[in-house]
C-alpha cells in the first residue's frame, strides 16, 4: 500500500469508528477538552482558542512544517505568504503532490468557495480569498469559486431567491480581492448545476458512492434532517473534479485540484478524497487555515451573526475604532502598573492576533510582540496601530468593490473557457 492509500483507509476507518462509538449525536467533532470544529460550529473552552496541533492528529492531516515551506519557496522561486509563514494556513493533505506536479510543469487548478448566508461579509471571510489570490498569482493556475446558495437555503431560514441574491453580492466582495478574470470562474450552485450536464452527472456518481451511514458518520446528520442536507456534501465535492467543468478543462478528468479552505470544511473533503479513486479521479489536495477569533476572545471565531464579534467589510472607520476599543479582548495587565510589571500575553490578546493576520511587515510584528510581552507597549497603543491598519484595509476594499459593475460579475460567472493551456 502506498502512503496515500493508507491515509485514505484510515480516513474512512476513523469515521466508521466514530459512527460506532458515538452513534453521532450533535457534536460530531468535540474532543476531550471541549474543542468543537465542524462545518457548523467552531468553539473552544480555552482562551488561546482551538488546539490546532491536536486537531491535526484528530483529523489525520499533516502539519505545514518548515520542510514544506522550503519546498514551496524552492518550486515557486518566491517567498511564502505571511499567512503560511505564521502558521495561519497550518495544515494540509497531499500538498506535496501538487508541488511535485508544478515542478514538472504539469497543470492543476484551485477550488475554493463560500456559503452566501449574509450581505455582510467580515474580515474572517476574506482570509481564504486573500490567500487564494496569492496562490493564483504565484502558481498562475485557473481557479473555480463555488457559491453554495443551495446550501444556505437548506440550512437557514432564507428563500432560494434571497440566497441567490446574496451569492451575487458576495461575488462582488470576492472579485474585489483581485482575481484574474481570464483565469477565474465563479458560480452559484443553482445556476451552474441547472446548466451543466457534466456537473450533474459527476454529482450523481458521487452520490452513488456514499451511504447514508457514512454521511451520518462524517456530518452527524439526524433522522429529522431534510434529505437535501444529506445529499448536499456531494455538491460541494463535485467541484473538486475537473470532469465537472468540460468548458474549462477540455473534457479532461485528470487535472488535480488544490483546495484552500478553513479547517472546518475538511469533513466534506475527507468524504471527497475517499470516493475519488473509486470514480477514477484524483483525490483533491487541501491546505487548511485556522480561524480568525471573535473580538471577544479566541474561544469562538468571528461570526457574521454577532455584529459585536466581527469587523465587517462595510464598517465605517468610526465603527472599526469603536468596536476594537470597546470589545477587542486584551491580554494586557488590569492596570498600567501591572502591565508594566508583568507584560502582556500575546497568546490571548485579540489585537495582537489580528495583527498576525493582517500586518505583513515581519520586523514590525516581532517588535510589537517583544514590546507588548515586556510590558513596554500598552494595549491602547496596540489597538491604535490595529485600528489604523484595519481602517485602511476595509476602506481600500470598499473602494475596489464600488468599482465592480454588474456586467463584470456576470462575466466572472459565465461558464466559459479560461485562458490556460492544457
Ligand atoms: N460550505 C462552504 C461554506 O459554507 C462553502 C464552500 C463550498 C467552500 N465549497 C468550498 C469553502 C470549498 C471552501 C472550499 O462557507
Amino acid at each position: 500500500m502506498t502512503e496515500n492509500e493508507t491515509q485514505s483507509s484510515t480516513e474512512l476507518a476513523g469515521e466508521m469508528e466514530k459512527l460506532n462509538a458515538t452513534d453521532c449525536t450533535t457534536s460530531i467533532e468535540e474532543d476531550k477538552d471541549g474543542d468543537i470544529v465542524d462545518p457548523w460550529k467552531v468553539e473552544s473552552k480555552s482562551a488561546k482558542g482551538v488546539d490546532y496541533d491536536k486537531l491535526i492528529k484528530r483529523f489525520g492531516s499533516s502539519r505545514i512544517d518548515q520542510q514544506i515551506l522550503d519546498k514551496i519557496e524552492k518550486v515557486t522561486g518566491k517567498p511564502v505568504h505571511h499567512l503560511l509563514k505564521r502558521g495561519i494556513f497550518f495544515s494540509h493533505r497531499d500538498l506535496n503532490i501538487i508541488l511535485d506536479l508544478y515542478e514538472k510543469k504539469k497543470p492543476f487548478f484551485l477550488y475554493t468557495g463560500r456559503g452566501p448566508s449574509s450581505d455582510a461579509m467580515h474580515l474572517g471571510h476574506l482570509i481564504p480569498f486573500i490567500f487564494t489570490k496569492w496562490l493564483q498569482d504565484t502558481f498562475d493556475v485557473p481557479l473555480i469559486i463555488q457559491l453554495t446558495d443551495d446550501e444556505k437555503f437548506l440550512w437557514k431560514d432564507l428563500s432560494l431567491e434571497e440566497c441567490h441574491r446574496l451569492a451575487i453580492e458576495n461575488a462582488k466582495d470576492i472579485i474585489a480581492c483581485g482575481f484574474d478574470k481570464e483565469k477565474t470562474f465563479i458560480f452559484a450552485d443553482t445556476d451552474y448545476i441547472s446548466q451543466s450536464r457534466a456537473f450533474y452527472t459527476t454529482m450523481c456518481r458521487i452520490q452513488k458512492c456514499v451511504t447514508f451511514n457514512q454521511a451520518r458518520g462524517i456530518f452527524g446528520f439526524q433522522d429529522t434532517d431534510c434529505i437535501g442536507k444529506i445529499s448536499f456534501p456531494s455538491i460541494q465535492a463535485t467541484t473538486s473534479f475537473s470532469v465537472a467543468f468540460p468548458q474549462i478543462f477540455n473534457g479532461r478528468k485528470d487535472i488535480p485540484c488544490l483546495i484552500p479552505c478553513a479547517i472546518d470544511q475538511d469533513p466534506y473533503f475527507r468524504m471527497t478524497r475517499d470516493i475519488a479513486p473509486r470514480l477514477g479521479y484524483h483525490k483533491p489536495s487541501l491546505i487548511h487555515s485556522t480561524f480568525i477569533p471573535s473580538l471577544q476572545g479566541a474561544q469562538t471565531k468571528m461570526s457574521g451573526s454577532d455584529p459585536n464579534s466581527s469587523i465587517y467589510l462595510t464598517d465605517t472607520p468610526k465603527q472599526i475604532k469603536t468596536k476594537i476599543n470597546k470589545y477587542a479582548f486584551s491580554g494586557g495587565g488590569a492596570t498600567v502598573e501591572e502591565h508594566r510589571e508583568k507584560g502582556g500575553d500575546c497568546d490571548i490578546d485579540i489585537s495582537y492576533k489580528y495583527l498576525t493576520f493582517f500586518l505583513e511587515d515581519d520586523g514590525k510584528l516581532e517588535q510589537i510582540r517583544k514590546d507588548y510581552t515586556s510590558g513596554e507597549l500598552l494595549t491602547g497603543y496596540l489597538k491604535k496601530d490595529l485600528i489604523a491598519m484595519l481602517q485602511e484595509i476595509v476602506a481600500k476594499h470598499q473602494e475596489k468593490r464600488k468599482q465592480i459593475t454588474e456586467e463584470e460579475v456576470l462575466e466572472y460567472m459565465r461558464p466559459r473557457k479560461l485562458i490556460y493551456d492544457y
